[in-house]
């Protein structure tokens, strides 16, 4: 392959993906059909708790981030597992359709779970919309923005005194003054040049 970071060029914006009982940060959405009720797919990956919970659930919820979105809300729903916290105590919510929809959003799309392919690494949640609002028309935060942005916008709170490796990506934190060679995370698979060293 001669250089993949031309997948970055592939246009996706920033979520918050809620189902009952969990959520996390998404950029893997996609539109798949047209209509009243378009399908939406949302690409999640096996090892995130929310999969698990998405499996269980025959409902979910994305709410759209904004350019000016409070950092804390990737922080706590794309850089820590509902198996760790509880990623609701800090950020408000209101339920739209039984699922927690993020209110500093600036707006919602709930769909009702129709079909999931599993490739290797993540599952494709694919879903009919049956539940939508708009608060603010301001415009929505990219992914390609967070990429060239995330230094500003991840705030990581290391054990003291230790130089810490975040996947950009995940959010994966690795100890050590330097990540050894060929290192993979071990959470979502990118290699270490989407580490930042904090
Ligand atoms: C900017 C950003 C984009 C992300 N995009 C995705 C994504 O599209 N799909 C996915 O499964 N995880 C994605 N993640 C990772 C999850 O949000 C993260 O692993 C989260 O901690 C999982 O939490 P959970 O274990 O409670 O499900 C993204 C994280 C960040 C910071």
């Amino acid at each position: 392959m001669k250089n993949k970071k031309i997948t970055r060029k592939i246009t996706q914006g920033m979520y918050v993906l809620t189902t009952k009982n969990g959520g996390c940060i998404v950029d893997a959405v996609s539109q798949i059909s047209a209509g009243d009720n378009p399908l939406i797919s949302v690409a999640v990956m096996k090892t995130n708790y929310t999969n698990q919970l998405l499996k269980e659930n025959d409902k979910f919820a994305l709410s759209v981030l904004s350019m000016d979105v409070n950092p804390e809300i990737i922080t706590t729903f794309g850089m820590n597992s509902m198996r760790d916290i509880n990623k609701f105590e800090t950020i408000k919510t209101t339920e739209v359709e039984g699922i927690k929809i993020i209110d500093e959003s600036l707006g919602y799309m709930v769909c009702e779970k129709i079909d999931t392919i599993d490739n290797d690494t993540h599952t494709l949640f694919i879903g009919r919309l049956i539940e939508a609002d708009l608060f603010e028309d301001k415009e929505a935060m990219s992914y390609g923005y967070y990429q060239e942005n995330k230094n500003d916008l991840i705030k990581v709170t290391t054990e003291q005194g230790k130089t810490a490796w975040v996947c950009t990506i995940c959010g994966y934190i690795y100890y050590g003054e330097e990540l050894p060679e060929n290192f993979i995370c071990p959470k979502c698979g990118v290699d270490k040049s989407m580490f930042q060293k904090k």
